[in-house]
């Protein structure tokens, strides 16, 4: 069975930069990681983890204990491994630059985001949680300042991108564009292995995901979309699966065959997830994955972001439930 560094040095003609800083990100990555993993493990015994922060972040969103711990968590690990040089999470307004050591500046090319606790709403109850990293090339000089426009690149130029899942067991998901695998953590030894090779979605879903308590707040052709998912025809019914918890949603919609819809709706016209570390990264595994990943009219990773925090429509899932969800939006255009 496959470590993860392992697989990495194996599979390096892949990635068309340096095996040494491939490592090094997912050195980091790895740290925070296992850190959140038993800080997880340990929730309920200690009300140090539990509950809220106290703060309100840039979301306007009630900050966790957990959300907080990670955001550090993946901070710290970046910061040690001399690999990165800039990193927007979730949790911080602005863009936070780190400056590497002298000697070090050339190989500190990559940008970071990241949503380091996805689902927090679920911490307190014992539903899987995650991570999600999204990583891209440095666009100005490295003799310069880095800008927010080293930020605010399309979801098409990410380098790699994945998640990680904090459920009935610890699995990291990522793709460097050469298809989708996941590693299972082996809490006893610490290592992540391969345990699922070559992702992809089935071609024929059943699941659909969407929030339908929202449900008086969508456009008609939302509407009825959830009608044709519930309709008995063909493959049909399908299964109604939601947890609320993004990277749960989703690890089960591509393994099991399901679409995810976070639609825009009257109350949040843009949505809710936010385009640049929850549905760039996602959607660069979806396709990875052989699916489709949509705001519902074009391609997410060909969206120009204009903000670190703006919020997005987000459907992903195979090709053929993407592309259905579409031809409502279009064929009800005037109240979509
Ligand atoms: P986060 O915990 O990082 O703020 O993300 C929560 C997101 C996402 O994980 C989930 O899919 C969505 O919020 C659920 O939203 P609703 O509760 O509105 O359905
Ligand atoms: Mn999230
Ligand atoms: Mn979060």
């Amino acid at each position: 069975m496959y470590s993860l560094g392992e697989f990495i040095i194996k599979n390096r003609d892949h990635f068309p930069y340096s095996t040494e800083s491939l490592l090094r990100l997912f050195s980091s990555i790895k740290l925070a990681s296992k850190a959140i993993h038993k800080e997880v493990n340990k929730v309920g015994l200690t009300e140090e983890l539990i509950g809220s922060s106290g703060v309100t972040n840039i979301q306007g969103e009630n900050q966790q204990k957990l959300d907080n711990f990670a955001h550090k968590a993946f901070i710290e690990s970046f910061k040690s491994r001399n690999v990165v040089c800039g990193i927007a999470s979730e949790e911080s307004k602005d863009f936070i630059i780190i400056n590497g050591k002298k000697e070090n500046l050339t190989q500190n090319q990559y940008i970071v985001l990241i949503d380091p606790l996805d689902g927090s709403s679920n911490i307190d109850v014992n539903v899987s949680i995650g991570t999600i990293f999204s990583v891209y090339l440095r666009k100005s000089s490295i003799k310069m300042n880095l800008t927010i426009n080293d930020f605010l690149q399309k979801g098409s130029q990410q380098i790699l991108a994945g998640y990680i899942i904090y459920g009935s067991s610890t699995i990291l998901v990522f793709t460097i564009g050469k298809g989708v695998h996941g590693f299972t953590l082996d809490p006893s030894v610490g290592i992540f292995y391969l345990s699922h090779p070559n992702i992809f979605f089935p071609e024929i879903g059943n699941i659909y995901s969407i929030n339908e308590g929202n449900y008086a707040n969508f456009s008609n052709g939302i509407k009825k979309f959830i009608k044709y998912c519930q309709e008995k025809k063909e493959n049909r019914p399908y299964t109604a699966r939601y947890i609320g918890s993004l990277v749960g949603d989703f690890h089960r919609n591509m393994i099991k065959g399901g679409i995810y819809i976070y639609p825009k709706t009257y109350s949040s016209p843009n949505g809710k997830l936010r385009l640049l570390y929850e549905c760039n990264p996602i959607a660069f595994l979806t396709e990875q994955a052989g699916g489709k990943a949509s705001d519902g009219k074009q391609r997410i990773l060909d969206i120009k972001p204009t903000q670190l925090h703006q919020r997005t429509p987000f459907i992903c899932g195979p090709i053929n439930m993407v592309t259905k969800f579409e031809e409502f939006i279009m064929n009800n255009n005037k109240s979509s």
